[in-house]
């Protein structure tokens, strides 16, 4: 009984991922992460994306990355799961994935982009080509003036605690946007206390494997939105940041310690014409279909 009832449940999951469609091999497939108050599914959102690409690339095998069970549980990790753990299960779903197994692009929505990022340098069974952040916070953010979905009175104590309170260990373990939360007026604190972001830009230590796996896209890119008023400091969405001791000048990747020394790779990267920095008008992830499938889908997606 037990044979036959696991002969079915193959059966079924084999016709709907192999036979239900026709995959066209002709294109990449695509692996997309939301961001903070949002999740896999919502068709307002990045659901809606999902299906928009599949309309444009017909046969295409588009994973939006949904961590947890169901959508609330998704949409609830963002906030609350440790950002290790969530790559860690991304990590899974991609590589349990055979239609991955050939490799995949990746595009990030707002903190799903440095958490994609994260997959690409410790997933070693994950090969990305083209990493697409759209509104990333690759060096962090200080300040966080919209909670996204959360009720104003949750914001606010969430606010509350990353001003005061963002590298103290139990916060670091349980609210995720600490763990990039970078403070340029506490540099040496955040270098060893961000228990995420410090980690993947190798603030303190080298790990040469984030710096291999890094350098080894085929493109990086980072999609800035000028009229950003969610992430603070906009720059970040292009790898810069706060100068040291104060929060007002501000400097870019190219002058950077991460990029001088190439610490991640991007160096390297930016040398062989392999990161890419585009910017758009708009608030925080706010784009239109038009401008996505020239700017991304044309130029990234179509082989
Ligand atoms: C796959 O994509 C190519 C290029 O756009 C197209 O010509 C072809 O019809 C597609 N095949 C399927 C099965 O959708
Ligand atoms: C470097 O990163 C890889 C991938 O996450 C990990 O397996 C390894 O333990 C790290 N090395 C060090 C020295 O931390
Ligand atoms: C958006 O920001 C850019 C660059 O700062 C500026 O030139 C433009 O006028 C802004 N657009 C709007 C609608 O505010």
């Amino acid at each position: 009984m037990k044979v036959i009832y696991s002969l079915v449940v193959c059966l079924s999951v084999f016709s709907i991922s192999t036979l239900g469609k026709l995959h066209n091999e002709t294109y990449t497939p695509v692996v997309l992460w939301h961001g903070m108050g949002d999740s896999c599914c919502f068709s307002f959102s990045i659901g809606g994306l999902k299906t928009k690409i599949e309309d444009t690339l017909p046969g295409i095998h588009v994973v939006s990355l949904k961590i947890g069970k169901n959508i609330p549980e998704d949409l609830e990790n963002g906030y609350f799961m440790h950002p290790n753990k969530q790559v860690e299960k991304a990590c899974e779903i991609v590589t349990s994935d055979p239609l991955l197994s050939n490799g995949f692009n990746a595009i990030g929505f707002s903190q799903g982009s440095q958490f994609l990022r994260a997959l690409v340098q410790r997933c070693s069974g994950a090969r990305v080509k083209n990493l697409i952040s759209m509104g990333g916070q690759h060096q962090g953010v200080y300040g966080l003036p919209d909670c996204g979905s959360l009720t104003s009175k949750t914001c606010d104590y969430i606010r509350r605690m990353l001003n005061h309170a963002a590298y103290y260990g139990w916060v670091q373990k349980i609210l995720a946007q600490a763990t990039y939360w970078h403070d340029p007026l506490n540099e040496d604190v955040y270098r060893k206390y961000s228990t995420f972001l410090a980690d993947i830009n190798n603030e303190l230590f080298l790990n040469h494997t984030y710096i291999k796996r890094l350098s080894d896209l085929n493109n990086f890119v980072m999609v800035k939105f000028l009229n950003d008023t969610v992430v603070q400091p906009v720059d970040t969405e292009w790898f810069g940041f706060y100068e040291p001791g104060q929060a007002e000048k501000v400097y870019d990747l190219r002058s950077s310690r991460i990029y001088q020394e190439d610490r991640i790779g991007l160096k390297r990267l930016d040398e062989q014409k392999k990161l890419n920095f585009i910017s758009t008008e708009g608030n925080h992830l706010e784009f239109n279909w038009k401008w996505f499938e020239r700017n991304i889908v044309d130029t990234y997606l179509r082989s």
